[in-house]
């Protein structure tokens, strides 16, 4: 048996020999993750009817909330994709009134929330920028136990349901994008909105289909990928998915960009405090 020899790393929070702007990233990281839980948090409730959202004039309360989840345009819908698919709590008569003051946004950003979650690469992100666990390479870490993802942490092995959600959302945010493109009469439009909402489709799939769980779906489990239609089409699919993957650091900080920013500009469009206008580019 070898003699242990142990490895020259300094010791105490942030303790180490590197030279280099270790802290930049991790705090960068903390800064964007932080600012959009908390952005997407006040926008959640920002259409509940909650009470202390009364006491700033905020609250959904009768009649739908302040309005700020679509732009509404002869007949055309610009719903914010975090709000969507729209569940109104008090529209269904089987949904509890002590529920009725959730906001719509609460029932479905559970999905989008443990996909990106669970996330490989966001877990890494999260685990460093908040928890200090680990607080980046040859830095040395407030704790000094490993236990992996046991305990509590096991939760993040739902990772590949929350992909099967995650996948559904795709076509009904599609269908928003349509919803957005047709007007009254039959008319057919596209405003800027449309396309914030397409490019928010785009993001959404470039991320998915990158995910690991979705190219282990699609390639796993099988070294047969020649010869009939079927192994050849889930070849073609691992490549396609490969192709993000190794890009998936990007897909995912850029695509939870585009989210709230596509919500940003409905809330824009919607609240007179900011006075943005939903410009028609052709139709309508
Ligand atoms: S690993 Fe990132 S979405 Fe699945």
């Amino acid at each position: 048996m070898g003699e242990k020899i142990p490895l020259p790393l300094k010791k105490g929070f942030g303790a180490t020999d590197r030279v280099d702007a270790w802290w930049k990233g991790p705090s960068a990281m903390a800064f964007y993750l932080g600012f959009m839980v908390v952005y997407a948090t006040w926008r959640g409730f920002m259409e509940a009817d909650f009470w202390i959202f009364e006491d700033f004039g905020r609250s959904a309360g009768v009649g739908h909330g302040n309005g700020t989840m679509s732009i509404d345009n002869n007949g055309s819908h610009v719903l914010s994709p975090l709000f969507s698919p729209l569940i109104i709590p008090d529209e269904y008569s089987w949904m509890p009134e002590a529920l009725w003051w959730l906001s719509p946004a609460m029932f479905i950003l559970i999905f989008p929330a443990g996909f990106r979650g669970t996330c490989y690469y966001y877990r890494k992100a999260y685990y460093r920028a908040f928890f200090q666990h680990p607080t980046a390479c040859a830095v040395s870490k407030p704790w000094n136990e490993y236990k992996g993802e046991t305990g509590l942490l096991i939760v993040q092995n739902l990772h590949r349901y929350f992909l099967y959600a995650a996948i559904a959302y795709l076509p009904i945010l599609s269908f928003d994008v349509y919803l957005s493109m047709r007007f009254e009469g039959g008319n057919w439009g596209i405003s800027v909105g449309t396309l914030v909402l397409l490019l928010n489709v785009v993001m959404l799939s470039g991320y998915t289909f990158g995910c690991h769980a979705f190219r282990h779906l699609v390639g796993g489990g099988s070294n047969h990928w020649t010869g009939d239609s079927g192994p050849t089409l889930r070849y073609r699919m691992w490549k396609m998915s490969t192709w993000f993957n190794e890009r998936h650091k990007e897909w995912a900080l850029y695509s939870l960009f585009v989210v709230m920013f596509a919500d940003f500009y409905v809330y824009a469009c919607t609240d007179p405090m900011f006075g943005w206008t939903d410009y028609m580019l052709w139709g309508g």
